[in-house]
């Protein structure tokens, strides 16, 4: 099938991939020329494992081009997706639309009525009709419009886009859905299940689903406040309830909490909504779950400061500083947070990251970037596990235990052993635990 992916950012980008693997013609638009020529010269503009060969082989394969230009798409193009991001409105709690909106209108300009316009984009409940009613004003006829979330998450993107859970298309019309039943064909092929629902269901698929995952892991990270004030142990608590097959262990892992670029501000989008549409109270509990979540990150400065006596002048290592492992995703990162407020308190603070210097760098932030981990590890008064990239969880304690001055470390994410630490002479204090050291 002949595809256009508007919007080239991670989902836009991800998707224009998985779809030329799909084996369709896919051609990507992006207003921003230099992402343009970077994608059509094979390289990403993030980093994300295994997703920069395969787009690569989908150049060379032919699948896939990119452009800057809506102007031919009409003629080249069957299904038109909708990629582009609805960020949180800076000072506010909303997500910004104004993209799918310039988006929808700039290919009303060139829809043909035969045409099938396919939302991705995290949306408010009640976009896609509000799109509807726009591209019928500018285009004089009632656009075929399906909307199908996203589920990728970053760090297994590709995967996720190939062989999603569930694949949920939303529309008026299931006759609309027929042409994106058939361009996921390969995927129904494997046995994933199809919803077919109407628009403003599916819209809330995607939004409820994230406030689901951020719900459960503010849950267990209140239980660590508990377990804090009360002498119990959070992860193996998360361990014991994880067991229940009715709650089950994911996203139970307890540490400095969630971030990145989908969860924190799609669950305040979803509040102003809720908010929008008078039943504000029916998500009152999301605005604790975000407190729960930001709290998390004061209670490492906290620990740092109980550590160090005062922070000043003091020097202190960030193991990770991406909002999760296998991403250089800097977006409500807790790791970069914690790092700002230590160094704010007068800290030196040293951050170490596999892959994400280079996105920090573009912040001018005034950490100190080392990409070598044990020169970061150097003379430090204190370590700080930030994010459980491989590289850290497989630290030989040992090893490294002459490079700090003091050896004290902040396993942020509790992924570190707390025996082998200890048996190396580490000091190792984590959120949730009340670990004992001699
Ligand atoms: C999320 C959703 O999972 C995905 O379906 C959606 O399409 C986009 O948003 P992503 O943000 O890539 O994906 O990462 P995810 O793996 O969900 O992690 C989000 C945050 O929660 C990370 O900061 C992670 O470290 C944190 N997390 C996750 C925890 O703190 N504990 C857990 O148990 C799981």
């Amino acid at each position: 099938m002949k595809i256009s992916v508007i919007g080239l950012g991670y989902l836009g980008s991800t998707h224009a991939v998985a779809m030329a693997q799909l084996g369709h013609n896919v051609i990507g638009i992006d207003p921003d020329d230099s992402r343009v020529q970077a994608l059509a010269a094979g390289t990403l503009p993030f980093f994300e494992p295994g997703l920069e060969d395969a787009l690569r082989q989908a150049i060379s394969s032919g699948n896939l081009s990119f452009q800057t230009d809506h102007d031919d798409l009409s003629a080249v193009s069957d299904i038109h997706f909708i990629c582009v991001g609805t960020p949180q409105i800076s000072g506010q709690q909303s997500a910004d639309t104004s993209y799918v909106f310039a988006a929808a209108s700039q290919l009303a300009a060139v829809l043909r009525p035969s045409s099938l316009v396919v939302g991705k984009s995290t949306v408010p409940v009640g976009t896609a009709r509000n799109l509807i009613t726009n591209m019928r004003k500018a285009t004089g006829f009632t656009p075929k419009l399906c909307w199908n979330p996203e589920f990728l998450r970053e760090g297994t993107a590709l995967a996720d886009s190939m062989s999603p859970d569930r694949i949920v298309i939303g529309s008026d019309d299931l006759e609309y859905n027929q042409a994106l039943k058939s361009c996921y064909q390969k995927m129904i092929d494997q046995g994933i299940p199809v919803l077919e629902l109407d628009l403003e269901t599916t819209e809330l698929v995607k939004v409820s689903a994230n406030a689901f995952l951020a719900t459960k892991i503010s849950f267990i990270n209140a239980m660590a406040e508990i377990a804090e004030a009360s002498g119990a142990d959070a992860v193996r608590l998360a361990e014991a309830i994880g067991l229940d097959n009715r709650i089950g262990k994911s996203f139970l892992r307890t540490g400095i909490g969630f971030g990145g670029g989908c969860l924190p501000k799609d669950i305040r989008g979803f509040i102003a909504r809720a908010d929008e549409l008078g039943v504000g109270e029916s998500l009152a509990f999301l605005k604790e779950v975000d407190q729960i979540n930001l709290r998390r990150r004061q209670r490492i400065v906290s620990l740092a400061t109980e550590e160090l006596g005062q922070v000043s002048n003091k020097k202190i290592t960030m193991l990770g500083i991406s909002f999760k492992p296998d991403s250089d995703d800097l977006r409500d990162s807790p790791a970069l947070e914690i790092a700002l407020r230590l160094q704010a308190l007068g800290g030196i603070v040293t951050v170490h990251d596999p892959v994400s210097l280079e996105a920090l760098e573009k912040k001018s932030s005034g950490l100190i970037s080392e990409s070598d981990l044990l020169a970061a590890l150097k003379d430090a008064d204190l370590v700080i596990l930030g994010t459980e990239w491989a590289d850290y969880k497989k630290l030989d304690p040992e090893a490294v235990s002459s490079l700090p001055r003091v050896k004290t470390i902040i396993d942020g994410r509790n992924v570190l052993s707390v025996e082998a630490w200890q048996k190396a002479g580490w000091r190792i204090i984590a959120p949730g635990r009340n670990i004992v050291n001699d």
